[in-house]
């Protein structure tokens, strides 16, 4: 027989969706989560605390990021969509981890450790601005996974440890109490995505300024449009025009023919970079102008939002409740 697969992912509210992370994650998942009635998405929203410190700023990207889900094809009465902190038995989970977890393994979590390397770099205390949130984060992202038995993580790569770090806060666990209580996950990475470039050629990142917003209007992707880089070369090779952070850009967005089609154009000039970039245009145009309708029709009724995390959350409450009253038996309390 076959194991259920419970496929679950956090969605940290740290900032307004691009088109990076549309076809780099959001797609992808919604993808694969399309068969499986038993997908969990949520917003990680205990977990931007570590860097958010104004109230009003994470209410806002936490109905952001929600939107741009539901915008982007997740169907809240298909699969689980609820905000972490509406789920007590998490933290209530990561309570008790914390008595099992070696400290030493939280050392050596890449986030933690770049913080510190980099104030060391800086010659400055190892521990500034480091808060026990940075330092305990892979423990709440492992009750975040456990607490719903998930056992398949679509993830990046850069969060791939964190995964890790999870199998094996469970299996110490199973062990420590001589119980399979807690399921062992899986990542998943999905293969043939590659990286879309940004504007200027690095990664597409809010912190390069250099992103397409996902949502926007006809004006924001124009203006962010005209802004990529594009070199004064006269003559493009097939092979070079394929190089260029533009088709990087837009092979995301066309079809493989019409990506043929227009490195043709290019390189036997009957078309150039002011054409290319019109042609992008329509189609960012055409495939986000409707999601973005829903997108900032949903932004103006966030009490609707809310609702439908709250009801997600009441959803799935009850399976975070008996998990968690079974890894309570299995310590003595309860
Ligand atoms: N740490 C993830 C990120 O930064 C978000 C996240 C929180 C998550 N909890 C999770 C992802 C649980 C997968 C499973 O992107």
């Amino acid at each position: 027989m076959t194991q259920k697969n419970i496929i679950l992912t956090g969605i940290k509210p740290t900032g307004q969706p691009h088109i990076g992370n549309y076809f780099g994650a959001i797609e992808p998942a919604l993808r694969r989560s399309k068969d499986n009635e038993n997908s969990f998405f949520f917003i990680a929203d205990y977990h931007a605390l570590n860097t958010i410190s104004s109230a009003e700023e994470l209410k806002n990207l936490t109905h952001v990021v929600a939107a741009s889900w539901i915008a982007s094809g997740l169907d809240p009465k298909k699969c689980h969509f609820y905000r972490q902190s509406d789920i007590p038995q998490i933290f209530e989970l990561e309570t008790i981890l914390n008595a099992t977890v070696p400290k030493g393994w939280m050392n050596k979590a890449h986030a933690y450790k770049a913080a510190v390397d980099k104030n060391r770099a800086d010659n400055k205390d190892v521990d500034t601005d480091v808060n026990m949130g940075l330092y305990n984060y892979p423990i709440l992202m492992a009750s975040d996974i456990l607490i719903f038995n998930a056992n398949k993580v679509p993830v990046g790569k850069d969060q791939v440890q964190h995964v890790e770090i999870t199998r094996d806060i469970a299996a110490r666990f199973n062990s420590k109490y001589s119980k399979n209580v807690l399921t062992l996950p899986e990542y998943i990475i999905e293969k043939d995505i590659q990286e879309i470039p940004g504007l200027d050629g690095r990664k597409m990142s809010k912190s390069y300024g250099n992103v397409i917003p996902l949502y926007g209007t006809e004006e924001d992707w124009h203006a962010s449009v005209r802004k990529i880089v594009t070199d004064s070369e006269a003559s493009h090779t097939i092979e070079s025009f394929k190089a260029t952070t533009f088709y990087g850009i837009y092979h995301h967005i066309a079809s493989d023919e019409e990506s043929r089609v227009l490195c043709e154009s290019i390189v036997n000039h009957s078309i150039g970079w002011k054409e290319a970039k019109e042609d992008l245009l329509n189609k960012i145009v055409k495939r986000f102008e409707e999601p973005s309708r829903v997108y900032l029709e949903l932004l103006k009724n966030p009490n609707k939002i809310d609702q439908i995390l709250s009801e997600g959350a009441d959803k799935v409450r009850p399976l975070a409740e008996e998990a968690l009253k079974l890894v309570k038996t299995s310590i003595g309390i309860s």
